[in-house]
């Protein structure tokens, strides 16, 4: 399987001047509003421009839709923003919510006007976690479930329960969905789901995240928008947010994931399924090999350490057990077909994948139950297992 040599080893290599350059500029934009405009209206903007909000005590920038940090990208000189999906004929994005498990709510922003999207602020700590991380190699450990009876795949969903495993904070720990297309040196690929990535977020918190590159990691792509690519279009969430999640033998919280291509703009929305919320896109022009399809769609677990060191806990950190109460799951699982509908997968042609010893991490594929479609349930304690 070709993802594999890239799998075991995630080499990010992401220059600090890099990201440096392409993180956002909400101070100094001032000059780049058009002349005409009133001085008056210009200090107004400026005020919105330059207005912190806080979600969950956090800080987040209202940054100007035209101006997000994607349109850094070279390719995407000249992109025009796509405000809404194009709605596809029979497309049925599914708003329900399965009673097996209550849903988690982001809650809302106030405060960003129109054509302004919300960016959590990067700190300068970020950026030098960001660069420590691109200099290390990772080494990580997963379950997965791919399916194979597909040539070609146009993105995929699921809702995955939200669990906040303890890691230490050079580690990862995440439930994921991800689409890929070959070949493996020209790696195209876009990650999602929710992480605990203390490193990469500044705290142990569950977050939301999304993660690209059209190369392999070696010149392009990264986490969320700290580098160029994707466009954010929807004025209240975005990527790193923080997610409550469920405890073991407690309340279930689960989320609903979804990325999918649309046809006729040739763009990977990213969908937040529990309000259908379009949250934004990863332009086709970034892509090379994803520009059209992808050619591999994958579930998982996965759990991240440096070379040498044990990796952490995966899911709630216990093995997997069919009682939701007790177990961490993805469900209803589904892939984007060419026909614009989500559809469950042949459950006798797919690969189960398990790469490290079974006293680390467990999974068991259930197949496809009538009510809560195509689940898996997965986790472990993690540990020293080369
Ligand atoms: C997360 O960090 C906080 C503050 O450092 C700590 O109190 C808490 O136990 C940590 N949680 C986990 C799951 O590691
Ligand atoms: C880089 O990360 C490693 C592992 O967490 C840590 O030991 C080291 O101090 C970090 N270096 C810098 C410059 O932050
Ligand atoms: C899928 O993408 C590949 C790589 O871009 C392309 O060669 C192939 O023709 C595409 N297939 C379909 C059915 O669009
Ligand atoms: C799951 O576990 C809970 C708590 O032990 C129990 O009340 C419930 O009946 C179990 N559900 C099933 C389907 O076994």
């Amino acid at each position: 399987m070709s993802f594999k040599s890239l799998f075991d080893l995630v080499v990010v290599q992401v220059l600090l001047n890099l990201i440096l350059k392409d993180f956002h500029k909400a101070e100094g934009m001032s000059n780049k509003l058009p002349l005409n405009e009133e001085d008056t209206e210009l200090d107004k903007k400026l005020k919105i421009l330059n207005k912190p909000l806080t979600k969950f005590g956090e800080t987040y920038d209202c940054v100007n839709i035209y101006r997000q940090p994607a349109f850094d990208h070279p390719l995407l000189k000249h992109h025009k923003i796509q405000m809404k999906p194009n709605v596809i004929q029979g497309e049925q994005i599914d708003d329900s919510i399965s009673n097996m498990v209550s849903s988690v709510i982001w809650s809302k922003l106030e405060g960003c006007p129109s054509e302004i999207v919300p960016i959590r602020r990067t700190t300068k700590q970020d950026l030098v976690n960001a660069k420590n991380l691109s200099n290390r190699i990772k080494r990580r450990h997963y379950v997965s479930v791919q399916p194979f009876a597909e040539k070609v795949y146009y993105g995929g969903r699921d809702k995955i329960s939200i669990s906040n495993p303890s890691v230490n904070p050079d580690k990862f720990s995440t439930g994921q969905i991800w689409i890929q297309n070959d070949p493996v040196e020209e790696l195209n690929s876009i990650e999602f789901g929710w992480d605990v990535y203390p490193e990469l977020f500044g705290d142990n918190k569950t977050r939301v995240f999304g993660l690209w590159t059209a190369d392999g990691f070696k010149e392009t792509g990264y986490y969320n928008m700290l580098c160029a690519g994707f466009v954010q279009v929807h004025p209240e969430y975005s990527f790193g947010e923080y997610i409550r999640h469920g405890t073991y033998e407690g309340d279930q919280r689960v989320f609903y994931f979804s990325v999918h291509r649309y046809r006729e703009s040739g763009n990977w929305w990213y969908i937040n399924g529990v309000t259908n919320a379009k949250i934004g896109y990863w332009p086709k022009e970034i892509f090379t090999h994803l520009a059209n399809n992808a050619s591999v769609i994958g579930y998982r677990g996965a759990a991240g350490a440096d070379l040498g060191e044990p990796t952490p806990p995966m899911g709630h950190g216990y093995f997997p057990n069919t009682n939701s109460t007790y177990t961490c799951c993805m469900v209803d699982m589904k892939v984007f077909s060419d026909r614009g509908t989500y559809l469950s997968f042949d459950t006798s042609k797919v690969h189960l994948d398990h790469d490290a010893e079974k006293s680390c991490y467990e999974f068991i594929f259930y197949g496809r139950h009538i009510y809560h479609g195509i689940m898996i349930f997965f986790g472990g304690p993690g540990g020293d297992y080369p």
